[in-house]
């Protein structure tokens, strides 16, 4: 598409939008041409909240699978699209319920503290949910000596070091994001770092330990937003999915912002385009809907994250 035509593919989203009363959410990693017809863009903590409060019949989520179920469980009154069904998190799906009902059995009366990033099913089975903002405050809030975590375990090893006195069991043995994953050890990113000794590193907690050690900050998707809003600095690293560095040239310009990795591309992310956007918001489908018995169970774990985070 060209620039005139996503101009007048966008036109056309907005005037629906306008009509239906509807509403856009969209995670920092969506392509730009998304980001800017945005009613909000955050991270998958801030979306959540964004979920919750809007007072729009139909909500069109341009994230991923889990990010269009949470928002269906929290409104279950709404019409809840996801313009694209086979946006699915990889690492949503490493954990099957049967996985965690096996972990739990062999931890009788351990609380669970599940990632978002898990399926409808798997939330029913835990005690409370976490974005990667508030995963560490989750854990440690609950105040026992065990918790099973899941599915990411880099965020696990991200969560152990600010809360030292929890041991965390998990659930699946080792879930990590393909994504992430590309930023190794971050010898890409160190080598940045020596020829702009000037830039902060901001490492996103789904990359690996060794990384985050070598990070000036870990920090979720809208947790490098603010820090690239407040920080004196000028120059950032950014080590996470490349969508967010639109989004902070877009919004927070006048800083200089260098990919970790360039090619850290979610392909998930990225089956949600404009055009599939529109013909959602035109067609109203494909619509995200979780059976009212396995909504009310896997609310329950979702509401008492966003009370606990508050
Ligand atoms: P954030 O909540 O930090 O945006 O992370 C979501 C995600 O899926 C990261 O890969
Ligand atoms: Fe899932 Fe990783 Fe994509 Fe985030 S970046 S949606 S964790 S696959």
């Amino acid at each position: 598409m060209n620039a005139d035509e996503i101009k007048s593919l966008q036109e056309k989203v907005r005037a629906l939008r306008e009509e239906k009363n509807a509403v856009l959410l969209v995670h920092n990693y969506q392509v730009p041409e998304i980001q800017e017809i945005a009613d909000f863009i955050g991270d998958s903590l801030e979306l959540c909240r964004k979920a919750q409060s809007t007072d729009a019949d139909i909500i069109v989520f341009c994230g991923v699978d889990f990010m269009a179920e949470t928002a269906s469980i929290l409104n279950p009154d709404r019409k809840v699209l996801l313009p694209n069904l086979r946006a699915c998190c990889p690492m949503a799906a490493q954990l099957p319920v049967k996985t965690l009902l096996g972990v739990k059995a062999a931890h009788p009366g351990v609380p669970v503290v599940l990632y978002v990033n898990t399926l409808a099913e798997a939330k029913a089975e835990c005690d409370v949910t976490c974005t990667s903002a508030n995963a560490a405050q989750m854990v440690e809030k609950l105040g026992t000596r065990e918790v099973i975590f899941g599915p990411d375990w880099n965020l696990g090893y991200y969560v152990s070091k600010r809360v030292p006195g929890v041991s965390l069991i998990p659930a699946p043995a080792h879930g990590f994001c393909n994504t992430h994953r590309l930023f190794g050890k971050g010898e890409k990113a160190l080598e940045l770092k020596r020829s702009h000794p000037e830039a902060e590193l901001l490492v996103h907690p789904e990359c690996e330990p060794e990384f985050q050690d070598r990070a000036d900050h870990v920090l979720s998707t809208g947790g490098m937003y603010r820090r690239c809003k407040e920080s004196p600095a000028k120059t950032f690293i950014i080590a996470t999915e490349i969508g967010m560095i639109d989004r902070l040239r877009r919004e927070i310009p006048g800083k200089t912002y260098i990919p970790a990795e360039p090619n850290a591309e979610c392909p998930t992310m990225k089956r949600i385009t404009l055009q599939n956007t529109y013909e959602a918001l035109r067609d109203e489908r494909p619509v995200v809907k979780v059976p009212e018995g396995l909504r009310v169970r896997a609310l329950k774990p979702i509401q008492r994250m966003l009370e606990m985070s508050k």
